[in-house]
């Protein structure tokens, strides 16, 4: 954690390269639904939740390694439930796995309804962030420092993800040829 004191520079008592905890970095944001930012069912348009994940998954990387980050790919995305406008929406992100110079982050998005209070799970994701230097080079992120045994499963998951996720990265491109011809298309 940074400490400030007075209105001198801003230390940190670690280094920015120290492992850090999943718990350390966590994000939590709360949001309405809105009408502009309904679908014509009067539910939460799929593209306005999609931007509160990327930020909210976002701010968790930059915490985690404390430099700019881009978004790599967001993945194993499901829509579970509609969320109704008006209602209460709250994004969790957790850094679940940190490589050399990605990180993959879960987000968990619950809606709420503001008058009675019940709850449920209505959107998932997963996403995947390179962190990046001024000058645009990647680079190294912190280790994860694994508190709980949730944290260790997860960890152990994300690696298997990023193993398949990779190579479905070199797998055919068949599907974008398809669509726009070979030219542009590896
Ligand atoms: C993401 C990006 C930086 C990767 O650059 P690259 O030169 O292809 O990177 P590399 O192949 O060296 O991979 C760098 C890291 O990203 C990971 N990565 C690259 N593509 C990935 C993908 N599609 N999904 C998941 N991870 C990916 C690699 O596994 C590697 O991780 P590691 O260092 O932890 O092992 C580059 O493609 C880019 O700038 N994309 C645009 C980002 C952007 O504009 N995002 C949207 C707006 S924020």
């Amino acid at each position: 954690m940074d400490v400030f004191v007075g209105k001198g520079p801003v230390l940190s008592p670690f280094p920015m390269t120290a492992p850090k905890s999943p718990r350390e970095s966590e994000v939590v944001m709360t949001q309405m639904i809105l009408p502009p930012d309904a679908n014509p069912l009067n539910a939460a348009f799929g593209g306005k939740v999609m931007e509160w994940i990327d930020i909210c998954g976002g701010i968790a990387a930059q915490r985690h390694c404390r430099q700019v980050v881009v978004t790599a790919s967001m993945d194993d995305l499901h829509f579970h439930a509609p969320i109704r406008v008006g209602w209460i929406v709250t994004l969790r992100a957790r850094v679940l796995a940190a490589f050399h110079t990605s990180m993959e982050v879960g987000v968990i998005v619950t809606a709420e309804n503001p008058l009675d209070g019940s709850k449920h799970i209505a959107t998932t994701a997963l996403l995947t962030f390179v962190a990046l230097a001024p000058d645009g080079s990647k680079v190294k992120v912190p280790q994860l420092l694994l508190e709980t045994d949730e944290d260790r499963l997860a960890l152990q998951e994300a690696h298997l993800r990023r193993a398949e996720r990779l190579s479905r990265k070199d797998q055919g491109h068949q599907w974008q040829r398809a669509l726009i011809g070979p030219v542009l298309v590896p």
